[in-house]
């Protein structure tokens, strides 16, 4: 017990010094250009070099960064991979695109009969240039490369986040445990993150499967729970994902759903999970849980506690005729620095009568953003906020199909 004699009292203090927003960077990596970097002097071949940078969530360095080399070493792959003698087939590491829009091959180059893979000269006559390499005869000094962080003393400490790991719980409950720590269930969303989310899913536990924040609140929709934005997407090719699911990804190579990628679950099955919360950040105890539902229980959503974007509301029975003498309330939210858009895609009810009305708020208290009914084109509305109220009343004579509304997270201008 080499801590037992810490006095208590100091804790608190050490728990809140964490320095504000600083760059740092991890696994002893130095911070060159906002970029960690860490030379490996001994040569290795390509793809045992990758899976050096790997093991840490790193990436072969993609520049020739020659004042970071010095004069150590002379031939350094950089993570660049050539299926073709063409710089436009030539495809960087972290999955970033090709090198057809910027290349600094030597003339020749590159020439993937000599090999596929590529590394540049710290010296000499070729000094920066770069050469076409065989991959695994050949063997070179190598450069890892790590996005730098914000200092906290958290495990998995990664890109500004803090991710950590949890034993089983369905989605709902996996959720309220991670806003107990000021985060969310995780979102993937680059090539380098999902590689760093395998490498922690892969740490001590026993399941091959691991929960994420991804959510099919209907088909072909995809939605982080935290609000993040869609811009990366890994569903595995061969699963097709229903309509009410939760996302699971696999850290074993030994499933249907092929390694890494993701595949759907129901959200009642328990799975272990990763949250993450920004890193830098105290989280004090006791956090307000706010009652999250995945997927609709209830498809219009008409007074179900919660819609989290992104997802869709529609009156009761829609595209059937709702009722008469109806009245419901739908309370939505975005997490994060999210506005909300409302995007009435379908609208019919009875004019003057059966009436949507919008509150840039959580509830009817709030300014009123309008009020609709009668036969409308589509149309959208946005909140100031993260919250909207939207009610819908009908009177006792007259049905029609009602409304369908997709509501998303927004952060921009409308296109
Ligand atoms: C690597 O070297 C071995 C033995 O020297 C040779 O048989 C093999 O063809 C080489 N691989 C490539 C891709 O050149
Ligand atoms: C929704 O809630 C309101 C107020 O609690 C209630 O009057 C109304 O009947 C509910 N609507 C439905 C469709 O259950």
């Amino acid at each position: 017990m080499q801590f037992a004699l810490i006095p208590f009292a100091l804790l608190p203090i050490f728990y809140t010094t964490f320095a504000v927003n600083t760059p740092v960077c991890t696994n002893g990596y130095t911070l060159i250009n906002n970029k960690c970097l860490a030379l490996y002097t001994i040569p290795a071949s390509y793809s045992a070099a990758e899976e050096s940078c790997r093991s840490v969530g790193a990436t072969l360095d993609n520049e020739a960064i020659t004042s970071f080399v010095g004069c150590t070493v002379s031939l350094v792959w950089i993570g660049l991979y050539c299926v073709d003698n063409d710089p436009s087939k030539c495809l960087w590491d972290d999955g970033t695109g090709s090198a057809g829009v910027y290349s600094n091959f030597a003339s020749g180059f590159p020439h993937i009969n000599i090999g596929k893979c590529v590394y540049y000269s710290a010296q000499g006559t070729l000094a920066g240039k770069w050469v076409s390499g065989d991959c695994e005869n050949d063997t070179r000094a190598y450069v890892c490369e790590l996005p730098y962080t914000i200092a906290d003393d958290c495990t998995y400490n990664y890109n500004g986040f803090c991710y950590s790991l949890h034993s089983s719980a369905p989605f709902v409950q996996a959720q309220e445990t991670c806003e107990q720590e000021c985060g969310n269930l995780v979102s993937i969303t680059s090539e380098m993150e999902n590689r760093y989310v395998s490498i922690i899913g892969s740490r001590g536990i026993n399941s091959v499967y691991v929960l994420i924040g991804g959510m099919c609140p209907s088909s072909n929709a995809f939605a982080w729970i935290d609000g993040s934005v869609w811009s990366y997407n890994n569903i595995d090719p061969a699963q097709s994902l229903g309509a009410g699911y939760c996302m699971i990804t696999t850290n074993s190579k030994t499933t249907s759903l092929s390694f890494g990628f993701w595949g759907s679950a129901s959200c009642n099955d328990a799975f272990p999970f990763i949250c993450k919360r920004p890193a830098g950040t105290q989280c004090p105890p006791n956090q307000p849980v706010i009652a999250v539902t995945p997927v609709p229980n209830q498809p219009s959503y008409c007074n179900s506690t919660l819609l989290l974007a992104p997802g869709v509301i529609t009156s009761p029975n829609y595209p059937q005729n709702y009722d008469n003498n109806l009245f419901c309330s739908y309370q939505l939210a975005t997490l994060g620095s999210y506005k909300i858009l409302l995007k009435f895609t379908g609208f019919i009810t009875e004019y003057g009568r059966d009436i949507v009305q919008v509150y840039d708020g959580d509830s009817s208290d709030k300014p009123l953003l309008g009020t609709y009914s009668g036969n409308l084109n589509p149309f959208n509305l946005v909140s100031t906020g993260n919250t909207m109220y939207v009610t819908f009343k009908t009177d006792r004579s007259a049905v029609y199909q009602g409304f369908t509304t997709k509501v998303l997270s927004y952060s921009g201008p409308l296109t």
